[in-house]
């Protein structure tokens, strides 16, 4: 499919998964791949340090958006920018932007403050959602992509619109929920990106938190995101010592076997790795999106300029079918 429709085909860009999976990585790869081929994109991060300013090489991120990388570079490329948000910031800026004297009165008087108090950790992931929904409605053409917080935390975070709603029947709150929960549940608005490791923890997990996504929160998931991907070696039947020597190459034996068993290791590791994602397709209808493993050891943005590339190779093979409007993978 056409990369551009991908990027076009929602305003938010859930990237979710397992802690240490890549999910920071594949944001930023995200946000440059969209940038690449013509949208602008805002990466945002919540729950301080994540990583995300290392991806683009910076020390570190404002609540205020930054640009990470500029217009036309390449030509044709749009904007990368990208923001921290924390839960203390959102409900600062929400109570002024509403007001912040009326509401506070508000909040004591109705007893909303012990509910606020006891259901705490779900208020700090709607106010945070709530500032997310405010950035993507504050501008349409701009891809925003949100790079949730560490592990397992996923669900409680895109659950907390719903659990709210159970929970408070009136008033600001409620309604910041019901905005939230209307945001995550239009997939022209939302679409959740699940990354993994082809192993096969990971593995499990995410099929685990697919489901859970669909049934319980009801958003509509995009194509797997598998990070890490060790390329398939090529293929010979020469020994290390026979190719070697074809090539006038004087190899000692140790290094002879030291070459057999890093091969034999490559190979086991890449049929593993076949196994791993064969049962991710078989369990999960959804398309996988395969970026490989990079050599280097730290991921900064010439990295993730190469992830966006192959990111965009991987998008323009899948079928079209994987942004039908409203579609559910199930
Ligand atoms: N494709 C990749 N190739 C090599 N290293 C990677 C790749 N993706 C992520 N990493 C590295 O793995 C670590 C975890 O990645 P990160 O994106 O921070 O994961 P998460 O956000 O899920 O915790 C980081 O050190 C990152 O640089
Ligand atoms: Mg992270």
């Amino acid at each position: 499919m056409d990369p551009a429709r991908f990027f076009a085909a929602s305003r938010l860009v859930i990237v979710a998964g397992k802690g240490g999976v890549g999910k920071t990585t594949v944001s930023a790869t995200l946000a440059r791949a969209a940038a690449r081929v013509g949208r602008a994109s805002l990466v945002v991060e919540v729950e301080g340090k994540n990583g995300l300013a290392a991806a683009f090489d910076r020390p570190d991120l404002g609540y205020d958006p930054s640009e990470m990388w500029s217009r036309g570079d390449p030509p044709g490329a749009a904007v990368v920018s990208a923001r921290a948000l924390t839960a203390d910031d959102a409900l600062l800026e929400y109570l002024a932007d509403h007001g912040l004297d009326r509401v506070s009165r508000r909040l004591v008087r109705s007893g909303a403050l012990e509910v606020v108090a006891t259901a705490a950790p779900g208020i700090e992931d709607i106010l945070l959602l709530g500032k997310v929904k405010q950035i993507e409605r504050a501008e349409p053409d701009r891809l925003v992509v949100l790079d949730t917080p560490a592990s397992g935390h996923a669900i409680t975070f895109l659950r907390s619109g719903r659990s709210l709603i159970d929970s408070v029947k009136v008033g600001p709150i409620q309604t910041q929920a019901a905005d939230v929960l209307e945001m995550l549940t239009d997939p022209a608005r939302t679409r959740v990106l699940l990354v993994t490791i082809p192993e096969e923890t990971p593995i499990n997990e995410l099929i685990e938190t697919a489901y859970k996504l669909e049934d319980e929160v009801g958003v509509a998931l995009g194509p797997i995101v598998v990070n890490g991907v060790v390329p398939d070696a090529p293929h010979t039947d020469l020994s290390p010592a026979e190719a070697a020597a074809a090539v006038g190459v004087d190899l000692s034996n140790d290094d002879a076997d030291a070459l057999v068993a890093a091969a034999t290791f490559r190979r086991e590791r890449a049929e593993l790795q076949r196994e791993q994602l064969a049962r991710l397709d078989a369990a999960l209808p959804l398309p996988q999106l395969h970026l490989p493993a990079a050599v280097a050891t730290e991921i900064g943005r010439s990295e993730v300029d190469r992830l966006a590339t192959a990111l965009l190779r991987g998008l323009e093979s899948l079928p079209d079918t994987v942004v039908t409007a409203g579609e559910s993978p199930s």
